[in-house]
């Protein structure tokens, strides 16, 4: 049986009557207790400057401990500048101290309401009520931007990750360039053009954090704070953070089958420094823009001197037809900033992305990336640079189309058995989410409501600025197995109706 110890804890009165109690248990070596102890005495002006402490030898001998705890605390509070030596005077707490800080009391009287006003920024645009919606939490079927995480070549990703980490290239641990990796970038131009039809060399590509952080860096450079920013409606919600971050003035323009509604957002005379589009699969209704719309986009921004920012985010995945070009590689004029991402095409949590600059605005994006975070870590883009150069990458992409193309069918046959033939149903061509649009429902409500029996579903309405022209869910299907289907749109029904209404099964 154990016997438990008393805590030996010895009082001492210093030369300033300043009393100290060191635990020898405690988890906290001693030299730290006595720190702590004299630093919060000063702060507090328990101890004044100029007054007078004991001499380590004097607080070893009180405290029945050995000198040489005090003397390291000692020499702490000297290097901080709490405590100063003054020939003739001893140790003293130091005289150069400022005003004691505001008094707790005075401190606790700061209500939210004064510390909102005046200590921290307002982005009065930020919409802090999406910041987490109840349905944005969770992890199953219909999640969007959710990959089939299980079918990732861990195996392959997993020798580079140690062929990068074996050592010998000390470079690679210095800062990198603020355009990225050299290696990546001509990696991805000499994937862009061919598989996108995007026209670039590696010294117009920025790597980046994903495609939030690259449109944050194409707001700071070309917005100023202020202007009007055209956006797709119904559009992508966590663009709309991002303008909202750099306070740019939003002006939805609705979509239609074609797009951007060019005409419609002319029509409304509010101009605009930028427009953010998704060309090739409108986020979320899933429509892809018109040629005659491409054309009428790049003629506005020429005649308004303004600029396209072209969210390029899931287009690799297209079921009927070959991949549409990005209307980057229709530009003629340096208008469009082309964006893309790898939280599709491999995984999110990766945060690469990249982003195509015009040649005449390489070198002030770069300024705006060195005044940020300079650079995402050079091993992951060693990494990922080497990932499609040996031809992981496109393997991983025919793979994943081939297993996306089966979900979607598998969802849509599910959906149609489920709510009936004449579901409307949109954006089913491409990606990795389709929308469906229900009647007499709210959204917002089912969306709640299923959140707490575990279903996340994400509410049209929530892509929406103003008022919500429709109701409906994007579903997203990328992690949900074809055998899974049926029984996640039975969930869905007995979400809507309460009930499933037709009998689902699951695929043998
Ligand atoms: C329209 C759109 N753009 C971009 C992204 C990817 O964003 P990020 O690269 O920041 O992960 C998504 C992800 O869901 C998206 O829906």
């Amino acid at each position: 049986m154990t016997t438990k110890k008393r805590i030996p804890m010895r009082k001492v009165s210093s030369a300033v009557h300043l009393t100290l109690a060191v635990h020898r248990e405690s988890p906290q070596p001693m030299h730290r207790q006595i720190y702590d102890g004299y630093r919060a005495a000063i702060v507090s002006r328990t101890l004044r400057p100029g007054q007078r402490v004991p001499s380590s030898r004097g607080l070893a001998v009180e405290l029945g401990i050995s000198r040489i705890p005090v003397l390291t605390a000692y020499a702490q509070l000297l290097a901080e500048g709490y405590l100063e030596t003054r020939v003739g005077f001893g140790t003293t707490v130091s005289r150069s101290l400022p005003d004691p800080p505001v008094s707790a009391e005075r401190a606790k009287s700061h209500s939210r309401s004064t510390i909102a006003a005046g200590f921290i920024a307002e982005h009065r645009n930020l919409p802090e009520s999406m910041l987490h919606p109840p349905w944005g939490r969770g992890w199953g079927a219909f999640g969007v931007g959710q990959v089939a995480f299980e079918q990732f070549p861990f195996k392959a990703w997993n020798s580079l990750i140690t062929r990068h980490c074996r050592g010998g290239n000390v470079k690679s641990l210095d800062y990198g360039d603020p355009m990225g990796l050299q290696a990546l970038r001509e990696a991805i131009a000499a994937y862009l053009g061919p598989a996108r039809g995007v026209r670039c060399d590696a010294d117009q590509i920025m790597i980046v954090s994903g495609s939030q952080q690259a449109l944050d860096i194409c707001t700071r450079a070309l917005i100023r704070r202020g202007s009007r920013v055209w956006m797709e409606e119904p559009g992508y919600r966590f663009a709309r953070q991002v303008f909202a971050l750099n306070d740019c003035r939003i002006v939805p323009i609705p979509v239609d089958r074609e797009g951007l509604d060019i005409t419609a957002g002319v029509d409304l005379r509010l101009d605009a420094r930028a427009v953010l589009v998704t060309p090739s699969h409108q986020y979320p209704l899933g429509f892809t823009m018109s040629a005659s719309r491409r054309l009428k986009l790049l003629d506005w921004a020429e005649r308004a001197q303004s600029w396209i920012f072209e969210d390029d985010y899931d287009s690799e995945y297209r079921y009927e037809n070959m991949p549409i070009s990005s209307l980057q590689g229709l530009d003629p004029n340096g208008r469009v900033i082309y964006i893309g991402t790898f939280s599709k095409v491999l995984f999110p949590s990766l945060r690469l992305g990249y982003i195509v600059i015009p040649r005449g605005l390489v070198k002030h994006f770069q300024a705006i990336r060195v005044a940020m975070d300079i650079g995402p870590p050079t091993l992951l883009q060693a990494v990922l640079g080497d990932f499609i150069r040996e031809d992981h990458f496109s393997r991983h992409i025919r793979r994943m189309r081939l297993l996306y193309s089966e979900r979607r069918t598998a969802l849509l046959e599910s959906l149609h058995s489920a709510f009936g033939p004449d579901l409307e149903v949109t954006g089913q061509h491409a990606g990795m989410h389709l929308c469906i649009f229900m009647n007499r429902i709210h959204d917002l409500v089912i969306a709640r409501r299923a959140a707490s029996s575990k279903l996340w579903l994400v509410p049209l309405s929530s892509s929406y600025a103003g008022e919500s022209a429709r109701h409906g869910f994007i579903l997203g299907y990328g992690s949900t197995s074809a055998e899974q289907m049926n029984n996640a749109v039975g969930k869905l029904q007995t979400a809507i109706y309460g009930q499933p209404k037709h009998e689902t099964r699951d695929r043998e």
